[in-house]
């Protein structure tokens, strides 16, 4: 019998955030929602619709391979060089095209535990070792992350802010880290809740990045640009680094609505402001509730809050009987996107009658 190699046997697959449509079909209810995926409740831009629905007559056409249009606005935006830009279907690709492009079967990631589960999954696929550096304080511990790099050593992820935990590392922090990297690894800095960030002393990865320093850095398209559905993220990072990933990268990988949405939508400041006030005002009516219920929370500088909790397995399957899809965090934890005021109000509510029943 044909065989895949151990290190692919041994892969668990990624479990995404349940479909609303799945669960109302497994329980027979309707009028679910969902904060589960950290996606942005407002939807996409309506100037990201207008840009897709004008361009369905040229589906017959390959996309620009080279995402000349939005890499060119995305370089005016960031200061950088198109040639310093990278698209991929979701940062997610990125993720796995920078594995594959730097690390061979024996190689170690150093990662923080619990992270971005994607980032294993990258070094797996390659046969590579995750070296996985407990959170401290919810929080990426970078001194332990820089004492774990060996020679053996040839990336590092930082989630920044993290997921599932939605807090960030400092400038000083991150400066100091980096400061302990060799010029034989990557560093990819996974900055997919950039813009929802308002932390003043948030680590300033693109100094890094003008430095010259080998920094991967990664955001999305599909958090507060609401197009998680179109796949479209890049990466930002010197030009030697991308001329290899671009080697293994797919001639057509980002498809042609993606492309034009994402460009819509990063000229729709209203939409992103907005998203980023509605998320304000959601955190704030979530942390008011959760702490007037006795609940603590971890302080998030991105669109969900993790929640330590007991019996984390159980309150998730009571939120979903009342049709709140949330996300259990193993056995002593949940992380709920921050919704529109009344998907917040809606969890706050089943929550509620989740926990004293
Ligand atoms: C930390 C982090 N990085 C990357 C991603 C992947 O995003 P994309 O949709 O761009 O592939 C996610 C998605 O949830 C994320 O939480």
């Amino acid at each position: 019998m044909i065989q895949s190699p151990e290190y692919i046997t041994v892969l668990q697959p990624y479990v995404p955030g349940k479909p609303i449509e799945e669960l109302e079909r497994e329980l027979g209810i309707s009028n679910s929602i969902k904060l589960a995926s950290n996606e942005n409740p407002l939807g996409p831009s309506p100037e990201a619709v207008k840009a897709i629905k004008d361009s369905f007559a040229d589906l017959n056409r390959y996309p620009d391979g080279a995402g000349y249009y939005l890499k060119n606005a995305l370089s005016q935006m960031l200061s950088v060089s198109p040639d310093e830009l990278i698209l991929g279907n979701g940062s997610n690709e990125l993720l796995d095209i920078a594995a594959r492009t730097y690390l061979q079967a024996g190689d170690e990631a150093v990662m923080a535990s619990p992270s971005f589960v994607v980032y294993g999954m990258a070094v797996q696929s390659v046969g590579g070792r995750s070296v996985q550096v407990p959170l401290k304080d919810y929080r990426h511990d970078l001194e332990a992350m820089a004492a774990a790099i060996t020679p053996r050593t040839k990336m590092v992820f930082i989630a920044n802010p993290n997921n599932p935990t939605g807090t960030i590392n400092t400038k000083d922090e991150f400066d100091a880290f980096m400061e302990k990297t060799t010029d034989n690894m990557l560093v990819v800095v996974d900055e997919a809740y950039y813009e929802y960030v308002s932390a003043p002393d948030y680590a300033d990865s693109m100094k890094q990045f003008s430095a010259g320093r080998n920094i991967l850095i990664l955001r999305t398209f599909s958090k507060i640009y609401g197009l998680a559905g179109l796949r479209i993220g890049y990466g930002i990072a010197k030009k030697e680094i991308l001329t290899d990933m671009n080697r293994l990268r797919e001639p057509f990988n980002t498809n042609s609505l993606a492309q034009k949405a994402a460009l819509a939508a990063l000229r729709d400041k209203a939409h992103v402001s907005n998203s980023r006030k509605i998320n304000a005002e959601g955190k704030e009516y979530l942390y008011q509730q959760l702490t007037s219920l006795g609940i603590s929370y971890v302080p998030t500088e991105a669109n969900f809050i993790f929640i330590p909790i007991k019996d984390s397995i159980a309150i998730n399957n009571g939120l979903m009987k009342k049709g709140v899809i949330i996300r259990p965090m193993g056995p002593m934890a949940i992380r709920v996107t921050i919704g529109l005021p009344e998907e917040n109000r809606r969890f706050i509510e089943a929550l509620k009658e989740v926990i004293t029943s």
